[in-house]
């Protein structure tokens, strides 16, 4: 499993392309495909692809229409961040970018049927926020979105926010295996044994 992380999205939030047995999976698309087309051309070399979203927070999803049109494949989100597409304030664009309003063409990522992947649900940064998990043999990859970060964990403050199913989706997190590597939606990569050690949410 090769990963790659993209920390160029709006906020800094990071963007992450996966390869995994010649199949691309694109989490949170939220940076320009040309660029990245450019620089990493090994990447694009691939027999299926996924657009995945953590949740529908304008900094994970800015980019998302052009990857699945250039990848040619579907976008997968979690139908409880349907609603917040749609307005600025929802999808927090009106507090980065001005306002604006998607109208993406997704599918419910809970339906995603494909070997490897599991999507968990964890509600507290939105409603409808998700971890996605992906193996690779005995390695497993978490991508954590605005859930869980390195030492921290995701505001609850926005619209369908709640820090109850906040605590309660990282209580649940906190029973993974500790060798289960952490890919946030910002800031730097961890394990589930270093949160477990180290980040207040946790304890
Ligand atoms: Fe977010």
């Amino acid at each position: 499993m090769d990963i790659r992380i993209i920390p160029l999205g709006p906020l800094s939030s990071n963007m992450y392309v996966v390869r995994r047995a010649g199949i691309l999976y694109v989490i949170d698309p939220s940076v320009d495909p040309d660029p990245v087309r450019k620089a990493v051309p090994d990447l694009f070399d691939f027999s299926q692809a996924f657009v995945l979203i953590t949740h529908a927070h304008y900094d994970h999803i800015a980019f998302a229409r052009e990857w699945s049109e250039l990848l040619k494949c579907s976008i997968y989100m979690s139908p409880d961040d349907g609603q917040l597409l749609a307005s600025g304030e929802g999808n927090c664009s009106s507090i980065i970018n001005g306002e604006v309003k998607f109208d993406l063409p997704y599918k419910d990522i809970y339906s995603l049927d494909h070997e490897g992947v599991e999507i968990i649900k964890t509600p507290g940064h939105t409603s409808g926020s998700v971890c996605i998990m992906i193996s690779d043999g005995d390695r497993k990859a978490l991508f954590t979105g605005d859930t869980l970060f390195s030492g921290s964990c995701g505001r609850t403050d926005f619209p369908t926010g709640s820090s109850a199913e906040m605590m309660s989706s990282l209580k649940m997190l906190s029973t993974l295996d500790d060798a289960v590597e952490v890919y946030p939606g910002h800031g730097s990569h961890s394990d589930i044994g270093t949160e477990k050690q180290y980040n207040p949410y946790f304890l």
